[in-house]
């Protein structure tokens, strides 16, 4: 299912194509493809290179791995969550590899990867959805997460669905309008709270 962003100024079609879709189809993701989607991924920026990121995945080829990752999810995640044939987990490493000092821009960095890989996953027919929704204690102890990682975000990547194929509510919510606060109250210039300029135009 398509849902282009209604956007308020022209952006790339990619940004405009990619959607948080709750309704995937069970076709798997080739292997040479999910290279791809970390190898974008892989080449986000991040504050002094540290590429603070890792992810745990699971395929639905590998049955048990994908069943212990579906049970980190909380309930209303893993209804429709489960349909996908892939999963995953971000993980931040928290500290700086050389200092041992606290990294203050690992969550955001990890963040930055996950946007490259949606993108890419965008431009193949794919879609990401990410999910806050999980439990980060659970995937620490299911897969030994090392202490000084911390577990950020799971997220699904799949091929689209059939809306009709999801319970009334989730449906509802995958034909609802796609909405955004508008750029005047969030982009600012000069002073806190002031709308920049060039946007008041
Ligand atoms: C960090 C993060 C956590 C999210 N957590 C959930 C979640 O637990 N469950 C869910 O259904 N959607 C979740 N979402 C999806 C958002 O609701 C969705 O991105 C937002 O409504 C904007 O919609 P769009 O991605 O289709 O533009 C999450 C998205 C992000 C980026």
């Amino acid at each position: 299912m398509q849902k282009p962003a209604p956007t308020q100024h022209p952006i790339h079609d990619l940004h405009r194509q990619r959607w948080s879709p709750r309704a995937f189809s069970q076709e798997p993701v080739p292997e040479d493809i999910l290279r791809s989607l970390f190898e974008a991924a892989r080449w986000a920026p991040s504050s002094s290179n540290e590429q603070p990121w890792a992810f745990l995945v699971a395929r639905r080829e590998d049955q048990e791995n994908h069943v212990r990752m579906l049970s980190t999810l909380v309930e209303f995640n893993q209804a429709w969550a489960k349909h996908a044939p892939v999963l995953a987990i971000a993980v931040s490493e928290l500290a700086f590899e050389r200092t041992g000092k606290p990294n203050r821009n690992a969550f955001y960095d990890t963040g930055a990867a996950v946007a490259n890989l949606s993108m890419e996953a965008t431009s193949r027919g794919l879609f990401v959805h990410q999910m806050a929704g999980f439990d980060p204690h659970k995937a620490i102890e299911l897969y030994e997460i090392p202490n000084g990682w911390e577990p950020i975000a799971a997220f699904v990547v799949g091929y689209p669905g059939d809306p009709e194929s999801l319970p009334d509510t989730l449906r509802e919510r995958e034909l609802a309008p796609r909405e955004r606060k508008p750029l005047a109250s969030f982009v600012m210039e000069g002073h806190w709270g002031k709308t920049a300029s060039f946007i008041r135009k």
